[in-house]
């Protein structure tokens, strides 16, 4: 059989920057987010020269004709080139700043052309944003498999030691284009494998089950999530009445609803979530036998998430916060990695394991009884070019397979296969999509699909058609020696017609009570506090109640509490409680992590021991960690010395939710602009007080978030005035900087101090 094909260039491209990074010690030494190639200049440049090249973290497509074919013209030749400003027809232009009037003062002349076609153009600069997972974003990376796939699939992208170019798509479900990243929702976790034998497209989420079990719902749940369609709000999120009004109606929608509840709905950062494929899917090696899978993706960084009230502060104070975190890393070279993982089943008639229908999307098989099995590592190291050009026009698709990989009969995904292509026909505007540089499979085409809108292959031939003779009789049909796509011949039982669900699918309950006992305490309280809250925003009282029913089948401490926050008797089960196996695997939390890519404020002033901040910085960065000076105003600090630091933030734009953890050097006097008239956050003001008042919110903020913190010198003024108990957990107070930096880090491992609020009595 074919090997997988990957596209030279960009694995060469890929190994050689992942070898410049190692080579260099690994991260890129610089803070991420410099907007273009080069400092911007203080006067506006006015010599001819060509388009500055992407930044070094930056990656477009590999350059792949409209028929798939791999072209010697580098990637950036997808830009736009040459020095001189030009129509879209290549003629140079001598002005774009004036419309053409009959004088200065005059009318505007119907014959600018250049005026008609620039707003003509920009009048037609959006395309419909998706019907669901509107917001998103994305990265380029390479897949390489482990080859401990080959027993169960002839895939060849899966062979040992294949280099698969991918892309990546993460989103949100709910919100539209324009809406913030950290609301509490589902995230959408979309791989497009370029592989030697066409696209392969994983389109999974980073929770393993859904809310519904037939696509024939999904226009009811979709309906029921995005904002109530009188008013349009509230905006990407759950906490309403139609959502809840369904979920407590349509009870197999409990299992997802519990997980979006839990602290997965509200992921940390895209690098620090696991993915899931859903649905099983079933695999076919080389000598056509079958086996059962659900496919995983398991972050190296571990799956962490934000507090809700973080989550709640970061949407106002950068609704950029995933999309920003996710470039960021790349860009300081700490690159995301997933491993991508099977459990396996034994494909039998019944296609259920140890009593799991694995049909039905709304359940998963615990670890427990089905190892995860890692199969290869998924690096993403380039930041897209163009975010139109790539992350809003990449399609996927689940019916996007290769040889090796099939479908099961899951009804959820039998409607996904319809949908995509589907709604994608108007998103891009016609069905030539798939020649889109982003969607171009790294894979001869030869599909005998003509004309259309945007058509970008100029296509030869007489005879579209098959069987011919004119056109020699090409294209010809592929054995499986050959790489040729077949279905397997799965037996299709006898039964009749019906509008009907398997009986095994009416159990809505077991599983959330499974997943609800896998949790550790902490992690349950945050599940009791965001059903609270999101059914405290609900309006009809009849559906918080209704709720509270859903509740009372998964536990009755969760329900007993939430109605207490609702202020309402708490039901009890119509049935009795099922007896469930707890899956620790489920939980997030008790396990360390790699600390690659998490931020670190050092708050300081002109005052603070600068020769230990500066070591610290580097220190920081170093450990593949990015390291955010806040300080009283902008600028560097140490001017008049001989090795300034560098300032990123300022007490007025710095808020502590952009910081993983945060180092004190001493106790920063406040700045010049700390007075409530000025900045709202400074309160009073601060007349007579050591202490600036911002880096004292800053401070009780990351302590009620469970984030580590510390400092040196005399810190432990500025903790004490901010409230916090320097014996607390996570609280310290080091002899020296490298001391507070060593057991920050060691803490930020494990994510948060969560000894620091010890959890009610009644919840273990
Ligand atoms: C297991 C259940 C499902 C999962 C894991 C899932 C996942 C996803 C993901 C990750 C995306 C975003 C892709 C991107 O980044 O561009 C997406 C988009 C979409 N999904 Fe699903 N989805 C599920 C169920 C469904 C169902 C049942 C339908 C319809 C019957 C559906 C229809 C759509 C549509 C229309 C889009 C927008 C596609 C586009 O405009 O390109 N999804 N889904």
């Amino acid at each position: 059989m074919e090997k997988s094909r990957p596209a030279k260039g960009t694995v060469d491209k890929i190994v050689d920057k992942v070898v410049d990074a190692v080579s260099d010690g690994g991260p890129s030494n610089e803070i991420p987010g410099r907007p273009g190639r080069e400092p911007a200049p203080l006067e506006e440049p006015t010599e001819p020269r060509a388009p500055l090249p992407p930044k070094p973290d930056q990656a477009g497509p590999e350059v792949f004709t409209a028929t798939g074919r791999l072209t010697d013209v580098p990637p950036t030749a997808w830009a736009q080139g040459g020095e001189y400003l030009t129509t879209a027809q290549g003629l140079r232009l001598t002005d774009t700043d004036h419309s053409l009037k009959a004088g200065p003062r005059g009318p505007v002349l119907l014959q600018d052309h250049h005026l008609r076609e620039k707003i003509m153009h920009f009048d037609h600069e959006r395309i419909p944003e998706r019907v669901v997972h509107a917001r998103g974003a994305a990265a380029h990376g390479v897949f390489r498999a482990y080859g401990t796939a080959t027993t169960v699939t002839r895939a060849a992208f899966l062979a040992k030691d294949v280099e698969t170019p991918v892309f990546v798509r993460f989103s949100t479900v709910l919100g539209s284009r324009g809406s913030a990243d950290t609301v509490r929702d589902t995230r959408g976790f979309a791989t497009k494998f370029y592989t030697g034998e066409g696209v392969f497209d994983l389109v999974g989420n980073n929770i393993p089950v859904f809310f519904i079990q037939d696509a024939i719902k999904f226009p009811d749940v979709i309906h029921a999530g995005k904002p109530h369609p009188d008013r349009e709000i509230p905006q990407a999120q759950s906490a309403h009445d139609t959502f809840w009004d369904f979920v407590s109606l349509h009870t197999e929608a409990t299992h997802h609803t519990l997980w979006n509840m839990s602290d997965r709905g509200i992921a940390r950062s895209f690098r620090m979530m696991e993915g899931f494929g859903v649905h099983t899917f079933r695999l076919v090696d080389a000598k056509g036998a079958t086996t059962l899978v659900k496919f995983h993706w398991k972050p190296k960084a571990g799956v962490h998430s934000l507090t809700w009230e973080e989550a709640q502060l970061i949407n106002g104070m950068d609704p950029d916060f995933h999309r920003r975190d996710l470039a960021d890393a790349i860009e300081a070279g700490a690159y995301p990695q997933w491993e991508l993982g099977i459990q396996t089943f034994p494909d039998t008639p019944e296609q259920t394991f140890q009593g799991i229908d694995l049909l039905d999307p709304t359940k998963i098989v615990p670890e427990e009884l089905a190892p995860v099995q890692p199969i290869g590592l998924l690096t993403l190291n380039a930041n897209p070019v163009n975010f139109f050009a790539e992350t809003e026009q990449v399609a996927f698709h689940p019916g996007h397979l290769v040889p090796g990989i099939d479908i099961t009969d899951d009804p959820l995904l039998a409607g996904r296969l319809f949908s995509y292509l589907d709604t994608q026909i108007t998103r891009l505007g016609g069905p030539n999509f798939a020649q889109i540089p982003i969607n171009r499979p790294h894979a001869p085409i030869n599909d005998m699909l003509r004309d259309g809108f945007h058509q970008d292959a100029v296509h030869s031939g007489v005879a579209p058609y098959k069987p011919n003779s004119l056109d020699g009789g090409c294209p010809f049909f592929a054995g499986q020696s050959e790489g040729g796509y077949r279905e397997t011949p799965v037996r299709v039982p006898a039964a009749e017609k019906v509008r009907e669900a398997p009986a095994s699918y009416a159990d809505h309950f077991s599983q959330p009570r499974l997943f609800w006992l896998s949790l550790t305490p902490v992690e349950r309280e945050h599940v009791i506090a965001a059903y609270t809250f999101e059914l405290g925003k609900v309006y009809e009282q009849a559906i918080k109640e209704r709720a509270l029913r859903t509740l009372a089948e998964i536990d009755s401490y969760l329900c007993e509490q939430v109605a207490q926050g609702l202020g309402l008797p708490a039901p009890k089960p119509v049935n009795s409680l099922p007896s469930v196996e707890p899956s620790p695997a489920l939980s997030q939390l008790g396990r360390t992590w790699p600390t690659t890519g998490r931020i670190i404020g050092i708050v300081a002033d002109d005052g603070s021991d600068l020769e230990t901040v500066r070591t610290l910085r580097q220190a920081i960065l170093d450990g593949g960690m990015v390291p955010l000076v806040i300080a009283p105003a902008g600028g560097m600090l140490g001017a008049d010395g001989g090795d300034p630091v560098t300032v990123q933030r300022t007490f007025a734009t710095a808020r502590s939710v952009e910081f993983d953890a945060l180092l004190l050097a001493g106790t920063p006097a406040p700045g010049k602009d700390a007075y409530g008239a000025r900045d709202a956050k400074a309160g009073n003001g601060v007349t007579g007080t050591p202490t600036d008042p911002r880096v004292l919110l800053m401070l009780a903020e990351a302590f009620r978030h469970a984030k580590p913190l510390g400092g040196w010198a005399d810190a432990e003024q500025a903790l004490t005035a901010a409230g916090i108990d320097t014996a607390a957990p996570g609280v310290l107070v080091a002899e020296s900087g490298d001391a507070a930096l060593e057991e920050i880090v060691r803490l930020l491992g494990r994510h948060r101090v969560w000894d620091r609020f010890p959890p009610a009595v009644g919840i273990a």
